[in-house]
């Protein structure tokens, strides 16, 4: 047995997590007892780690596999009686998720910046799963924020280095680490959750899709269930090796970052897969596209939910869908058609996680390319592409017919966002602080020739906890459905990003074939002149326009 070593240590004071735990540049990470101050500050006010099992593993990100060695010594000197590490330090932040539940876990540590650009230059991050699997609540992230900064010593034994390349067991000390391969436990759930004998027969049926791994985490969960599980021909994984530095790529799927995705899915004629599909950095975003065309995220959960009962895990129904604010009301409407209830939570996964457990919401979703379900409690990139495959493997029908038929069914919500990146903080703060001022005043007004019905900040309660959340944007509704939401962005590193949600039903099926930016012209130019953007920013558009 060694000693444990009990180093003496003083508190960093930017410790505190943010909306998906402690993130930060490599260069912050490696300055000796940063890493340990805050893994000390997770033990320390997480009770009942003391012979428990803890999970642990990364999106593959540079520094990932020191991190981990640090972690699993502290481990050891900290109690823990057994570490389930992910095979080279690899586990998808949904892939955590899952084994935390099945393998009964005190909780997971995960090492990731999610869609933020990797290598020595990039970013890393660490985040705590408590048992349920889901990202950790505010009282506990609060809790450990408290803790680092009031630390004075962490604890760590003097090891070897643990071979993460082997599967199965070693010894730390008297602590057991079972090197696990890390998509073993999660393949398993997706094969009771969907139809793999139909999505086979849709792939030996010619059925071509292409998945973009974006040399993340994901590249060896897809390899795995769709290639050798589901018979998808070699190749339909691309950029599938991960990379410490995501081969200098920003891992995030939209249709700025997954070029080579967009650039097949594009392409003229059958050189164009079926489907294509992208996930991010620690594998829980995701991306769908149709032959030469676009999901919207809120559609996608719209569609899911519509056509759920095709999957034998949702065979049963849905029980209700949850979405964020900003998400588009699609899956309100859908949810209507199905006579379930559609909650409205404010933006980050987080919120879902009572109404998961209390069994209220069976799916949800984030126009932020995030779809999920209680399977676990993160959402799922990988999930949602085989829901995708397993609805058309069971419809016979394309990507872009299933929408089409959700349009048909609950009218087309043309919907965009408009980003303005990198505004002084001062500036952006005071846009939002002039239109909440306003906000009374607006009701019953006439803005760009359509009536106000609503105009605030939104502000949730917890239909299960009854905890509350306020100021989580502002929502300007109008007569005609159209509404226009405005809020700064919680994930931003460089100054503020203010985000304008511009949306609009169109019930009228001879016209669901506009442009969006050009079906919300009008619209748009409404949410400019109502809070000043251009004039105040001196910015002749957005940064960027999903
Ligand atoms: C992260 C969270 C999501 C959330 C998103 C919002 O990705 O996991 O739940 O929707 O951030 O980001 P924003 O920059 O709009 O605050
Ligand atoms: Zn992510």
């Amino acid at each position: 047995m060694s000693a444990i070593r009990v180093e003496p240590t003083t508190p960093f004071d930017d410790q505190k997590p943010g909306t998906s735990g402690l993130r930060k540049t490599v260069s912050v990470f490696r300055q000796p007892r940063y890493l340990e101050n805050f893994v000390q500050a997770i033990f320390d006010s997480v009770p009942g780690r003391q012979g428990a099992t803890l999970v642990l593993g990364g999106d593959g990100r540079f520094h990932n596999k020191t991190a981990i060695q640090t972690i699993i010594r502290m481990a050891a000197a900290n109690g823990i009686a057994r570490v389930l590490v992910g095979r080279d330090g690899l586990l998808s932040t949904p892939g955590a998720s899952c084994v935390i539940r099945e393998r009964g876990a005190w909780g997971g540590i995960i090492l990731s910046a999610s869609h933020n650009p990797g290598g020595p230059d990039g970013d890393f991050g660490i985040k705590f799963n408590p048992s349920n699997g889901g990202p950790a609540p505010e009282r506990i992230t609060d809790a450990i924020y408290a803790r680092t900064r009031e630390i004075g010593e962490y604890c760590i034994l003097d090891t070897p280095e643990v071979d993460l390349s082997a599967l199965g067991e070693q010894t730390v000390d008297d602590m057991v680490v079972e090197v696990i391969d890390p998509v073993a436990d999660y393949a398993a759930l997706m094969e009771r959750l969907f139809d793999f004998d139909a999505i086979r027969a849709l792939f030996q049926g010619g059925f071509r899709m292409c998945f973009d791994a974006m040399h993340a985490v994901t590249g060896p969960y897809a390899r795995e269930i769709l290639e050798n599980r589901l018979g998808a021909p070699a190749g339909t994984v691309i950029n599938g090796e991960p990379l410490d530095d995501f081969n200098e790529g920003h891992p995030d799927p939209n249709l700025v970052h997954a070029r080579d995705l967009v650039e097949r899915l594009f392409a003229d004629g059958d050189a164009a897969p079926d489907m294509g599909a992208a996930s991010d950095g620690d594998g829980d975003r995701n991306m769908i596209l149709g032959r030469r065309f676009y999901v919207t995220p809120s559609d996608s959960l719209a569609a899911l939910t519509l056509n759920a009962t095709l999957a034998p895990g949702y065979a049963r129904g849905v029980a209700g869908v949850a979405r964020s604010m900003p998400t588009s009301r699609a899956p309100d409407r859908a949810a209507a058609l199905l006579g379930i209830p559609c909650f409205e939570t404010p933006t980050g996964w987080k919120f879902f996680g009572t109404l998961l457990d209390a069994g209220k919401a069976t799916l949800c979703g984030e126009e932020s390319f995030g779809t999920g379900s209680d399977h676990v409690r993160e959402k799922d990139g990988l999930w949602a592409v085989l829901f995708w495959l397993n609805i058309v493997a069971a419809s016979g029908k394309s990507v872009e017919d299933l929408v089409r038929d959700l349009w048909a069914r609950v009218g087309r919500i043309y919907y965009t966002r408009h980003d303005y990146e990198d505004l002084p903080k001062r500036q952006a703060e005071t846009l939002m602080n002039d239109l909440r001022a306003r906000l009374p005043s607006l009701f019953g007004t006439k803005q760009g020739g359509r009536l106000v019905m609503l105009a605030d900040d939104f502000a949730y309660t917890d239909p299960v906890d009854g905890s509350t959340a306020s100021g989580q944007g502002v929502r300007i509704l109008f007569e005609d459905g159209a509404r226009i939401v405005y809020r700064l962005s919680g994930t931003g590193t460089a100054g503020a990003t203010l985000r304008v949600y511009i949306e609009r039903p169109e019930d009228d099926p001879a016209r669901h074939d506009m442009d969006t930016q050009a079906a919300l012209a009008d619209l748009i130019a409404t949410a400019d002149a109502l809070a000043g953007i251009q004039d105040r920013t001196g910015r002749g558009g957005p940064t960027v326009i999903t």
